[in-house]
């Protein structure tokens, strides 16, 4: 599908995040909508994200002669179209069958990187060749070194040239409100959730197309393919034992760049950079894993300040639109990245919907920028200075 040729319609009709957000919600079932959604605890740490983002305001300046806009970044020796990328999502084909495609395609043809998870429900095998150049991989650390060595070598085989490897995740999160929507190991079939079947037909007659959704890269190397059993697998063999050691022997392994991501902590930081790590992700997970952080972008100051230009500093948790992106950078972030929105965009208009996600993004951006006298994004990284 041709996203051109519905762009002029889409924007008129969809023309910001928030509106992809409200028909997603229409048209994901309850169980798949409260996954991608919530947050943890009574989800302060979601509203926190937003808080922070939003107290930060620009002084305009005008005068500036005509507007043309670049907003082309270069991140590890590779030019991106833009200054942001998909954020890794996992359980990916919960919200929409093969949105991990979708998304990669979107990715290739937008020239913002597309990152896959770990848990996404497709593997880097079928995804890789739709991401082209733009594929990054994101490592949840496995305890067992084998396992850890063999989807290191997928994700390089298979196109991805980015590592990211996940920090926060060191005991599972609660997620209740997930819970109490009743996504339950192993899935329940019952009254309720055929009438949701019943009730959300485009996405049950997609999910019929492409089966239910399973955690494909993992299972094989889970006792059993059944849902329940590899996501028991996950919980228990995929987070608990990560040391600044385990970090180093991925970096040894991995000729790529190798982003760490979850850090918040300037101490954490700098042994990031110790460990060789290329970039630093600010990120609380979008506020799903520890209800008591602050907003990351509260925190983001004092990594610039620690990370100090030796390593990139890529920031997520709370972006929304084209200005979220310029307070990240104003603030001294290199890149950013997206969860939620992207899948808002496939969950509302499937294939083409990542890239109207994207359009929004630019196009809120550049004219933020317009507002602020910025024609080159480079004026709002050079403008920074580090604190001392
Ligand atoms: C995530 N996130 C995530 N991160 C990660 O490293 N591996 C993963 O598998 C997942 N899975 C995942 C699932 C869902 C449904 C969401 C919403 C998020 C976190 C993600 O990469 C990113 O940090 C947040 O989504 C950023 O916040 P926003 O952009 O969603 O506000």
């Amino acid at each position: 599908m041709n996203y051109e040729k519905h762009a002029l319609r889409l924007t008129n009709t969809y023309p910001a995040i928030e509106d992809l957000r409200r028909k997603a919600k229409k048209r994901l079932p309850f169980v798949a909508w409260e996954y991608l959604e919530s947050g943890t605890g009574d989800e302060k740490a979601v509203d926190r994200n937003r808080e922070g983002l939003d107290k930060i305001t620009f002084i305009p300046q005008f005068m500036k002669g005509e507007m043309s806009f670049n907003i082309e970044t270069e991140l590890f020796g590779r030019k991106y179209s833009a200054p942001f990328g998909v954020a890794p999502v996992g359980l990916t084909g919960l919200m929409w069958p093969k949105a991990e495609q979708m998304l990669a395609r979107m990715a290739a043809r937008n020239k913002i990187p597309f990152s896959l998870s770990t848990v996404a429900t497709q593997i880097p095998e079928d995804v890789g060749p739709e991401v082209g150049d733009m594929g990054w991989f994101q490592l949840y650390p496995p305890e067992s070194n084998e396992l850890r060595d063999k989807l290191i070598k997928r994700a390089k085989e298979n196109n991805f040239h980015t590592l990211i490897i996940t920090a926060d995740v060191p005991v599972p999160s609660r997620r209740e409100r997930t819970k109490r929507a009743g996504m339950k190991m192993p899935p329940k079939i019952t009254p309720y959730f055929i009438w949701q079947g019943i009730t959300h037909p485009w996405w049950s007659l997609a999910t019929l197309a492409a089966g239910l959704p399973r955690l494909r890269t993992v299972e094989s190397y889970s006792p059993s393919k059944d849902l329940a059993t590899v996501a028991d697998f996950v919980r228990f063999k995929f987070r608990g034992n990560l040391t600044w050691d385990y970090i180093k022997e991925v970096r040894d392994m991995w000729d790529g760049p190798i982003i760490l991501k979850g850090i918040l902590h300037p101490e954490d930081a700098e042994e990031a950079l110790k460990v060789g790590m290329d970039g630093i992700g600010v990120s609380n997970h979008g506020g799903r894993q520890f209800n008591g952080v602050p907003a990351a972008i509260d925190v983001l100051p004092e990594i610039v300040r620690t990370v100090n230009g030796r390593a990139k500093v890529i920031f997520d948790s709370g972006i929304r639109s084209g200005l979220d992106i310029i307070r990240a950078l104003s603030l001294g972030a290199d890149f950013t990245l997206l969860g939620r929105p992207f899948l808002y965009g496939v969950g509302a208009l499937g294939e083409i919907g990542g890239d109207h996600v994207t359009a929004i993004l630019k196009d809120d951006l550049t004219n933020n920028m317009g507002q602020m006298g910025i024609k080159d994004l480079q004026e709002i990284t050079q403008s920074i200075e580090v604190p001392t």
